[in-house]
């Protein structure tokens, strides 16, 4: 099947929450965590290329527009399903292995939490890993601060050595080109550890991945720590199609709850009338790019109004919404080679005993 242009065009990369509101600009108040903002949304351009792609022939729209407060809140109930095994079977590596992973990374480092929603996910590895600093770094800048006040506050309220650990947010879209490297080398003493779980570069087609990876590569590289940092990231696996269809079509309906509702978003944003019941959800696994697609498909011939213009959605028509990449364990590797990254003896892999997750640890090659 041939892909949309646009979702091919790298335009759909998955920061975890759409903003809807300002981005903070002032100092943080006093006692607070110190946020930099470094890059904001640009509201504007997001909902042109938001509308142009759903005017599209074929239809797409952006994953990063799931991520309203209601998107987010079933993304969240989404986790919790038995067929999304994804959040569960990750969680369940890093219990079992988090010492020996802890050992791969550089203690005394600064962990940059991509896409840090509220951290917790960071949280359980900064004691192990001996953190020094902690950088959450996410689109949502209100949202950031008050998720990093409240990581503080949890820090400094216990007994712990995390007690002393500096909190940063930087407001970034690391989807797109991003730069650290300041804010990373304020502490040139703490190699950087970047942290990048939950498969979430699974929703970048390959060569945006590479272009990621391959960013992340050079702010480890570039860094002037003596030691070495590190990238951790969490791969969901090929596996049979069945199991990948359950996780993405799950039988209570919340994903098909979390795809339409992108419709609301739409009509929110782009003053439009979609009916989000006059679309069925599907998941598709296409074998030959090893990746789900996310579809909304019109029940009847309709026309929506979008803004000013009039779409005409035949019957059986399709919005592609999301890619969800998988990976081999040697796939995912030859693409982090691609990305200057090492492989072989300096690649660590932790995966289930199903091989249906792995975490990967990797260093500059
Ligand atoms: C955020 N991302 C890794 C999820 C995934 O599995 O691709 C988003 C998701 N879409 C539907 N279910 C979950």
């Amino acid at each position: 099947m041939k892909s949309p242009a646009f979702l091919e065009a790298g335009i759909f990369a998955t920061p975890r929450r759409i903003v809807e509101s300002p981005q903070p600009t002032g100092a943080p108040p006093a006692g607070g965590v110190r946020i930099v903002v470094q890059s904001t949304t640009d509201d504007a351009a997001d909902r042109a290329a938001f509308r142009a792609g759903l005017l599209a022939t074929p239809a797409t729209s952006s994953p990063k527009f799931f991520y309203d407060p209601q998107g987010s809140a079933l993304f969240t109930a989404i986790c919790e399903l038995d067929e999304y095994y994804p959040t569960r079977t990750e969680a369940d590596i890093f219990e079992r292995h988090r010492d020996e992973i802890a050992r791969a990374l550089p203690s005394g480092a600064q962990w940059i939490d991509l896409g840090c929603g509220d951290g917790v996910k960071a949280r359980g590895w900064l004691e192990p890993s001996d953190a020094r600093r902690y950088v959450g770094v996410d689109i949502a800048g209100p949202w950031l601060r008050s998720a990093l006040d409240g990581l503080s506050a949890s820090l400094a309220g216990g007994k712990s050595r995390l007690r002393n650990l500096e909190v940063l947010g930087v407001v970034a879209d690391f989807t797109r080109p991003f730069d650290l490297h300041d804010v990373l080398a304020e502490r040139p003493e703490m190699p950087p550890v970047f942290f990048y779980p939950g498969s979430s570069i699974g929703n970048f087609v390959r060569d945006d991945a590479r272009a990621f990876l391959a960013s992340v590569r050079d702010h480890i590289e570039r860094h002037p720590s003596q030691r070495i940092g590190k990238l951790m990231i969490g791969i969901d696996l090929v596996k049979d199609r069945a199991t990948l269809r359950a996780a993405y079509d799950d039988a209570v309906g919340v994903t098909a709850a979390f795809n339409r509702n992108v419709l609301r978003v739409a009509n929110r944003l782009l003053d439009a009338d979609f009916d989000p019941a006059a679309f069925a959800h599907r998941a598709v696994y296409d074998e030959a790019f090893g990746r789900i697609e996310m579809q909304l498909v019109s029940r009847r011939a309709q026309d929506v109004r979008i803004g000013d213009d009039v779409r005409r959605f035949e019957d059986g028509e399709v919005i592609a919404t999301e890619y969800s990449h998988k990976y081999t364990i040697d796939g995912f590797a030859a693409l982090l080679e691609s990305a200057g990254f090492a492989t072989g003896d300096r690649l660590r892999c932790w995966r289930d005993r199903l091989d249906w997750f792995g975490v990967f640890v990797t260093e500059p090659a």
